[in-house]
């Protein structure tokens, strides 16, 4: 009797035991065939777990995990904004929302009496950019797609961005490690930048090749020229991609051996001044006849100020055409913690001192500023616009739009979801066409979500923003407005050229 029971009890395990065993064989081969997450093709069933676990997060967190709003660099409400918005989603919530109003450093916008009514919505239509230039550069989007080399990134990684900029409009700027054929996959618009170490157009000394820069030039779809002076996570260290990272391919078009690790220098050799810098400014848009500006991290008032001198000395005409201004909480592909943590002013300060400075040397209509630092958010970009800029650009939302999770390895070559990591195994996750849908929805709909806000204010639409728009809490039940905080001083050039 005893055996039979035991017959019966093993053998009812064993059929079990094999139709887990075909079951968790047939996710196996699903989660390997499918092609929209990355996770789960690289690391079948352990990734399906995963998105379980996440999916079941809600319910742990609320009774002794973190709040949603805690995590660094993104807390995990700000990245499922932006998961939801790349898959199309509506932004939409129940009962009511976990933002703090009364937190210090909270941002309100000033709703209207009068919003818009559907029918007097108008989108953001598009501003041009050196507009004396021989081609100036009409941009269609307010937000666009922050400098992010291919190195630091995939290939996979560089087409689905191109393919998603070019169906949304968004401009693509190529980081410093030149342009490749994978950000020529589609004709997106494209911002070439020229790093310290001028990959793409150096001569053989690792100068400024004239030659180079013209055949960079004649390529319709790059339409403008940005210098990296600095950017917000090392300022004071030049570009760095682990020798891991370099490839025969990477190594080909930077011009460098393969395996070994790149350090491009700390700044580019021939700019020690803002003289130095609106000669290199005049030499690249002379060659290129294409608009022409800059990207830094600031200090403190001192830089902009000399700047500023230095093109008021010079004549209006010297001005670059814009300047993208990164916040030290920027990101990167590999720096130095020291550097990412402390060095370099926010950009919720370094913006408005910047615009201030550039308005009170009389240069902001001349001048278009373009702004970065966290700002993957639709909220977080018309603070931004309230402040003073002209565009914004965000890498790490881009990277969230791609399937980023925030694991924090893009400096070690094993990014499990394909974006920041040259290993074939990996890459081969990232599903291109999947992904550049995402990019182009995140583009559209954070580029909308603006509109919503600005109709909300009262405003036909989001380039129509300014610092009465909105109020910022100093302690619990108290905001003051942008205006207050940030007042606009008047044009005085005469102070600039006493200096
Ligand atoms: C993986 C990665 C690679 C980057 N590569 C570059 C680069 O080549 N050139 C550059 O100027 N900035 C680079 N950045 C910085 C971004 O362009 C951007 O300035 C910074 O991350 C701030 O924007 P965010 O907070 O929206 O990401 C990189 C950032 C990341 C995350």
């Amino acid at each position: 009797m005893l055996n039979t029971i035991f017959f019966w009890i093993f053998t009812l395990l064993g059929w079990l035991a094999g139709l887990l065993f075909l079951l968790f064989a047939y996710f196996f081969i699903q989660d390997l065939r499918q092609t929209k997450s990355a996770i789960r093709r690289n690391f079948p069933l352990i990734g399906r777990l995963r998105y379980f676990l996440e999916g079941q997060g809600a319910y742990f967190r609320q009774y002794f995990l973190s709040h949603e709003r805690e995590e660094m660099p993104f807390n995990r409400a700000t990245r499922s904004w932006v998961y939801r918005k790349s898959k199309g989603l509506q932004g939409m919530i129940g009962f009511g929302s976990t933002y703090d109003l009364n937190e210090a450093g909270a941002v309100i916008f000033v709703n209207s009496p009068y919003p818009k009514l559907e029918e007097e919505r108008q989108p953001a239509h598009s501003l041009v950019i050196g507009e004396y230039c021989n081609t100036p550069f009409y941009a269609q989007q307010i937000v666009n797609i922050s400098g992010m080399s291919y190195g630091a990134l995939s290939k996979r990684a560089v087409q689905a961005l191109s393919l998603g900029a070019e169906k949304s409009g968004a401009w693509l700027n190529t980081g410093e490690g030149g342009m490749s054929d994978y950000h020529r996959e589609a004709n997106a618009d494209l911002i070439f930048q020229i790093g310290t170490a001028k990959f793409g157009v150096r001569d053989e000394k690792g100068r400024l090749s004239p030659q180079k820069l013209k055949e960079v030039a004649k390529v319709e779809q790059v339409r403008a020229f940005e210098i990296k002076l600095s950017q917000g996570a090392k300022p004071g260290k030049g570009g760095m991609l682990p020798g891991i990272k370099v490839n025969a391919e990477i190594a080909r078009i930077r011009g460098i051996p393969i395996g070994q690790d790149v350090m491009s220098p700390n700044r580019h050799p021939e700019i020690a001044s803002p003289d130095d810098l609106l000669d290199m400014i005049a030499q690249i848009r002379d060659i290129t006849g294409k608009p022409v500006g800059f990207k830094t991290v600031i200090g403190n008032e001192r830089y902009p100020e000399s700047f500023a001198e230095a093109i008021l000395r010079r004549g209006v005409d010297s001005a670059p055409d814009f300047i993208t201004i990164d916040g030290g909480e920027g990101g990167s592909g590999a720096a130095p913690q020291i550097l990412a943590d402390h060095v370099g002013l926010s950009l919720t300060e370094a913006l408005p001192m910047v615009d201030n400075i550039f308005h009170e040397a009389g240069l902001r209509d001349r001048i278009r500023l373009i702004a970065s630092g966290k700002l993957v958010t639709a909220d977080q970009v018309a603070w931004a616009l309230c402040v003073g800029a002209d565009f914004t650009v965000t890498g790490r939302g881009f990277l969230f739009s791609l399937g980023c999770i925030q694991s924090m390895q893009c400096h070690l070559d094993t990014c499990p979801t394909g974006i920041t990591t040259q290993n074939p195994r990996l890459q081969k996750g990232l599903d291109i066409i999947n992904k550049s849908e995402r990019v182009a929805n995140y583009a559209t709909q954070i580029n909308q979500d603006l509109d919503v806000i600005a109709h909300s204010c009262g405003l036909s639409c989001a380039h129509d923003f300014n610092r009465n728009h909105v109020r910022i809490v100093q302690k619990p039940g108290k905001s003051i407005s942008l205006n207050e905080l940030y007042p606009l001083p008047k044009t005085n050039k005469s102070r600039f050229l006493k200096t």
